[in-house]
């Protein structure tokens, strides 16, 4: 009796270190229920000056990232990371809306938001908004940002420390799962095509 409960207590911790080994694993890749809460509603501003919301992307695989136009190097690694996956993907690239969100609306304009995206691939939608619907958006998401300024610097001369990770949500808008800051693109366009 001992020697089978001593066998069954491995076996069950041999399972449980499996499972954790598994869970991190997917946890970069497909995502945690726990993790469910990330996103949700948002209304913003498009480069025509036009409000959406979540709503309207529902039925393709969002791929959210929030930044600034200004940001010197993070923004625009990740967002050329996003569009080479894309490029990979081919004709799949069309079921997926890639957004580029800020969190500097007080310098990206509409306009502004919209010649930046462009930049990076067609696909892109830049979206700003009022500093309300920005933080609604952010914080939906649970993305930090804060203001860095330098004392006697000029006032429109700052730099916004943001998280920098690139939320993939479902066709109903649900989080699927994320890509830390670095992920290289073939290996995003890899677990993209997973989820078609
Ligand atoms: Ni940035």
């Amino acid at each position: 009796m001992k020697f089978r409960l001593s066998v069954i207590i491995s076996v069950l911790a041999l399972i449980a270190v499996a499972a954790l080994a598994g869970r991190h694993y997917w946890t970069m890749v497909q995502g945690d229920r726990q993790e469910a809460a990330i996103g949700g509603p948002f209304t913003l501003i498009n480069s025509e000056g036009e409000t959406v919301t979540d709503a309207d992307f529902r039925g393709k695989i969002m791929l959210v990232y929030f930044g600034y136009t200004y940001c010197p190097d993070v923004c625009p690694t990740s967002l050329t990371a996003v569009a080479e996956a894309l490029d990979m993907l081919g004709e799949d690239a069309k079921e997926f809306a890639p957004i580029f969100i800020t969190v500097d609306p007080e310098r990206d304009t509409p306009e502004a938001m919209g010649d930046y995206a462009a930049a990076f691939h067609p696909q892109l939608v830049g979206l700003t908004g009022t500093v309300e619907q920005v933080a609604a958006a952010a914080k939906a998401y649970r993305v930090y940002f804060a203001k860095v300024q330098e004392e006697g610097d000029d006032p429109e001369d700052y730099l916004m420390d943001h998280s920098a990770y690139i939320y993939v949500m479902d066709r109903d808008g649900k989080y699927v799962a994320h890509f830390p800051h670095g992920t290289d693109p073939g290996e995003m366009a890899k677990k993209l095509l997973e989820l078609l």
